[in-house]
C-alpha cells in the first residue's frame, strides 16, 4: 500500500555550489598564513553558522506563522495549518538531502539510509502540532535542528559517510488539543496506540480517522497496526526540546541532559457535604465542603513540599524513594469546580515524580490522611484515579553519548572549554515518552526565556539554537 508522499517539487540544492559560495565568502576575509586545517575549520564553522543559526531561527519564524488562527499560533491534529506545517517541514527535509513521506497517522518522516541501509537506524524527532496560542519553539525547535544538521553534514559532504539510517520524524499529534490524546503520531509509530483510538471524536463529532480521511490519508485498523516499527531495525531515538522550566536560564547554560521524564498521576477528588444556607446554619453544625476541600489542598502542598516528614521508612519507602522525590515531586492542583451550588466541589491533582514507587507512596499517604480529615469535618470525600503514565528513564549510554555532543557543541560555539552540561529532569511528557516503548532513548533541553512555553512569549535565542543544532550535529558525527 503506497504510502502518501509529499507533494512539492524535490529541491535539493546544488550542494556544490552552496561549498563553493560558503568558500568564497570566507576565505578572503581569513589571514593568508593560517594553517589549511584552521581553514578548514573556520569555513565548517562559517557554514555551522549560516544553516544552523541563521537558517534555522528563519525557519523556525516561518514555520511559527503557520497558523489556523489570524492572531496567534494553533496547529492541532490534521487541521489545514498542520498539513501546510508537514509540507514545509518536507520540503526542508528533501533540501537537506532525505527520502521523505508521510505515515497513517500525518507523521512526516524524512530518512537518509547511509552506508548499511540493514544497520539499526537512529531516529530523531519531536512534534510538529501546537496548544492553542502556542510559542513557535515547542516541538519545532526538535525538528528544525534536526534536518539542519543533516542539511550541514550534507553540504559538507559528510551524509554519505553515516555507518547507519538516520531519520527524522516531525510527529503529527503531542499536545492531543483536538482529540485529548497523548501522544497520536510516536505512539503509533511505537506499537502503544489501541485502533481503537481511530474511532475518538473531536468536539464536532470527528473521528481521528475522519479526520485524517479529510486530507485523504486512508487509516484502518489493520494499516495502523504496520505504523509500528520493528525494534530490531531502531537504534535509538533522541529528542531536542525547550525546557519549559527555568532550570537552565538559572544556572546560565544552553544545554542540559535530560536524566528521565517523570512519572505522572492525576487524581479527581470530590467533597460533598451540605452547605446549608450561608446566613443560618451556625458555624459548629456546618458541613462545609468547601472549607473541607481548601484543607485537602493545603494538606497536599505540604505533604509534597516536605515528603519525609509523612512518609515512614521501613512502611512505605526505602531511603532512597524519599531522596528521589524530596528532589523531583511535584504537586499541582488543576481545576476546582462547584455543581450544583457549593454543596459538592471537585478538584484534580497532578503528582510527577521520578520514582514510580515513591509516587505510589505519596497518594497512598494523601488519600489516607485525606479520607481522615473528611471524616473529622463529616463531609463525604471520593479520590479517583483518572491516569497514570510511568517514569521514562532515559537510557545511560545514548545519554552520555549526547552529553558529550552537548559539550563539543559548547565547546566549538565559544572557543573555550564550557562548564559541565547539566542534567536535568523533565517534569512535562515528550514523544520520548512514547518512543521509549520502542527503543532506548535520550533528551537535551534547551534554555527557553523565563521557562516560559505554551504562550507566544515563549523565546530561545538565535545562539542556543544554533547550540541545539551543533550539539546533533557532534552527535551525528560519532555515528561516522
Ligand atoms: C477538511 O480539509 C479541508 C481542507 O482540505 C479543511 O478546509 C477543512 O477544515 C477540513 N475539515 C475538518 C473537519 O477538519
Ligand atoms: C458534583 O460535581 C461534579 C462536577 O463538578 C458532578 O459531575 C457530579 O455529578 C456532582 N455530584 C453531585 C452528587 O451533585
Ligand atoms: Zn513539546
Amino acid at each position: 500500500m503506497a504510502s502518501p508522499q509529499c507533494t512539492q517539487p524535490n529541491t535539493i540544492p546544488n550542494v556544490s555550489a552552496l561549498l563553493l559560495l560558503s568558500l568564497f565568502l570566507v576565505i578572503p576575509a581569513l589571514p593568508h598564513a593560517l594553517p589549511s586545517t584552521n581553514v578548514f575549520s573556520e569555513r565548517t564553522n562559517y557554514l555551522h553558522q549560516e544553516i544552523l543559526k541563521d537558517e534555522a531561527v528563519a525557519r523556525l519564524i516561518e514555520l511559527g506563522k503557520v497558523s489556523d488562527a489570524n492572531d496567534f499560533l494553533e496547529r492541532t491534529f490534521q487541521s489545514p495549518a498542520s498539513v501546510r506545517a508537514g509540507n514545509l517541514i518536507c520540503k526542508w527535509m528533501e533540501d537537506a538531502g532525505l527520502h521523505t513521506w508521510v505515515d497513517q497517522m500525518g507523521n512526516v518522516h524524512g530518512r537518509y539510509e547511509g552506508m548499511k541501509p540493514s544497520e539499526k537506524a537512529l531516529l530523531i524527532g519531536s512534534h510538529l502540532d501546537t496548544v492553542i496560542d502556542a510559542g513557535m519553539f515547542d516541538g519545532a525547535l526538535g525538528i528544525i535542528t534536526a534536518i539542519s544538521a543533516l542539511k550541514a553534514l550534507n553540504i559538507r559532504g559528510m551524509l554519505g559517510r553515516l555507518r547507519r539510517p538516520v531519520e527524522v520524524i516531525a510527529f503529527s499529534d503531542e499536545e492531543g488539543v483536538r482529540f485529548q490524546s497523548t501522544f497520536l503520531g510516536s505512539a503509533a509509530i511505537a506499537g502503544v496506540m489501541p485502533v481503537s483510538t481511530l474511532h475518538v471524536h473531536d468536539k464536532s463529532g470527528l473521528t481521528v480517522q475522519g479526520a485524517l480521511r479529510n486530507n485523504s490519508i486512508e487509516t484502518t485498523e489493520e494499516n495502523l497496526l504496520q505504523l509500528k516499527y520493528d525494534p530490531e531495525s531502531v537504534w535509538g531515538y533522541i529528542e531536542v526540546h525547550i525546557e519549559q522550566g527555568p532550570v537552565l536560564e538559572t544556572v546560565g547554560l544552553p544545554l542540559g541532559l535530560v536524566k528521565g521524564i517523570a512519572g505522572q498521576t492525576r487524581l479527581r477528588v470530590t467533597v460533598k457535604g451540605s452547605q446549608g444556607h450561608a446566613g443560618t446554619v451556625p458555624m459548629r453544625m456546618r458541613q462545609d465542603p468547601m472549607t473541607a476541600a481548601a484543607e485537602l489542598i493545603v494538606l497536599l502542598e505540604s505533604l509534597c513540599k516536605q515528603p519525609e516528614d509523612y512518609l515512614s521508612y521501613d512502611g512505605q519507602c526505602t531511603a532512597s524513594t524519599v531522596q528521589s522525590l524530596a528532589g523531583s515531586l511535584v504537586c499541582t492542583v488543576g481545576e476546582i469546580s462547584t455543581w450544583p451550588s457549593a454543596s459538592n466541589v471537585t478538584f484534580t491533582v497532578d503528582i510527577r515524580a521520578m520514582d514510580d514507587l515513591g509516587r505510589e507512596a505519596i497518594i497512598y499517604e494523601l488519600s489516607n490522611r485525606m479520607y481522615r480529615i473528611c471524616d473529622k469535618r463529616s463531609v463525604l470525600c471520593l479520590i479517583e484515579r483518572k491516569h497514570d503514565a510511568n517514569a521514562v528513564a532515559c537510557d545511560t549510554g545514548l545519554s552520555s553519548k549526547l552529553k558529550s555532543a552537548a559539550y563539543t557543541a559548547l565547546k566549538q560555539i565559544s572557543g573555550e572549554d564550557p562548564d559541565d552540561v547539566p542534567i536535568l529532569m523533565s517534569g512535562a511528557g515528550h514523544d520520548a515518552m512514547a518512543m521509549s516503548h520502542l527503543t532506548k532513548v535520550a533528551m537535551l533541553f534547551v534554555r527557553c526565556r523565563g521557562g516560559v512555553s505554551h504562550s507566544p512569549a515563549e523565546h530561545v535565542s538565535d545562539d542556543d539554537v544554533w547550540a541545539a543544532g551543533m550539539a546533533i550535529s557532534a552527535f551525528l558525527e560519532t555515528l561516522m
